[in-house]
């Protein structure tokens, strides 16, 4: 980090422990595994902080190949929450992190609100466990299948709960696929949510015209990277201006100067995804890069520019 230079950012004052990070960069979900994969590659301790893949109560092996595909600019996914469930994790994963500096945030994804608290209640106590991020885009089985995160009750819903079973920070990751993802927001912020972190990928699909058929197994996919970065940086704007907790953007920031874009349109931090599949190091490049630009433009605080460029 640069001398002088001051990056710190708190994404969650509102919690009883509150979170405070080293810089604005986190690792998004689901592209950064545990954060234990890339310990040859990068130092992850760099990370502003690291969000683990969707975790739910029982392990998951996700769905049938082909799962993941490029798509012109962007990657369409549809992993389907493999994961180690929430045991092993705590077994397994939450042991090193807890000697690590940089703060993993768990993200956890349930078909059940009684689920969501479970998880949740399952993670508090446990060193090395720093926050939770909730991830709403999943099927509510119980009322038919539609997702928690395209309804405002629903989504506050999951996250009173969530509140309530935890200490932790929480912060609701908000999907795009919605008509007005400000009232989502709003839903949330009002259930006690101490942070939101949007967006997550937009339903999308691709066809083989060689095969005749959808080229993902699954039909459809979740699109990230820049293909979806002017969707992602409206929405941070609109919700930045909606809500008093802090907003975390995401989606597509491959470069530093994407990074700038959605703290100057309002984000108190932001996620780095689909780049971090491309290479894990563009993270590192991105918090370098957001120092550089502060120095060369005279400010000494990434608090200086945030907001910059609303109205
Ligand atoms: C392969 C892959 C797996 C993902 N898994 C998760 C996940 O488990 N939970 C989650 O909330 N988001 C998940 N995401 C969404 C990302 O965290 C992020 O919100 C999205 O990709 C947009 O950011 P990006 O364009 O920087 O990738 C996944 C994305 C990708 C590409």
């Amino acid at each position: 980090m640069r001398k002088g230079i001051d990056l710190k950012v708190h994404i969650a004052k509102g919690g009883k422990k509150g979170l405070l990070l080293a810089n604005p960069v986190i690792g998004a979900s689901g592209t950064w595994g545990y954060g234990d994969e890339f310990g040859k590659l990068i130092d992850v301790n760099r990370l502003g902080a690291l969000i683990c893949k969707g975790t739910t109560l029982k392990p998951r092996k996700g769905n049938p190949q082909p799962r993941i595909i490029e798509v012109t600019a962007g990657v369409l996914n549809s992993v389907g929450l493999q994961n180690i469930g929430v045991e092993a994790l705590i077994k397994k994963k939450a042991p090193l992190w807890a000697i690590w500096k940089v703060p993993v945030i768990v993200n956890i994804a349930s078909e059940s609100v009684d689920e969501y608290a479970a998880l949740a209640g399952r993670l508090e106590g446990v060193a090395g466990v720093s926050g939770i991020e909730v991830n709403i885009s999943c099927p509510n089985v119980k009322k038919g299948g539609m997702q928690f995160g395209t309804d405002p009750a629903m989504a506050a819903a999951v996250t009173r709960s969530v509140k309530q079973a935890t200490t932790l920070p929480v912060m609701v990751k908000l999907s795009p696929n919605v008509t007005d993802i400000v009232a989502i927001a709003r839903a949330v912020e009002k259930a006690g949510a101490d942070a939101v972190s949007l967006i997550n990928t937009l339903t999308g699909m691709a066809v083989d015209t060689a095969q005749r058929r959808p080229k993902l197994n699954n039909i459809c996919g979740g699109l990230s990277g820049p293909a979806i970065k002017p969707v992602a940086l409206y929405m941070v704007y609109q919700v930045a201006g909606a809500v008093k907790i802090p907003v975390i953007g995401c989606g597509g920031i491959m470069t530093a100067g994407d990074a700038l874009e959605f703290i100057m349109a309002g984000a108190t931090a932001v996620q780095v995804g689909t780049a971090a599949l491309i290479s894990p190091r563009t993270a590192i490049d991105i918090i370098e890069g957001i120092g550089q630009y502060l120095a060369d433009n005279g400010f000494s605080s990434i608090d200086d520019i945030r907001g910059l460029a609303r109205a």
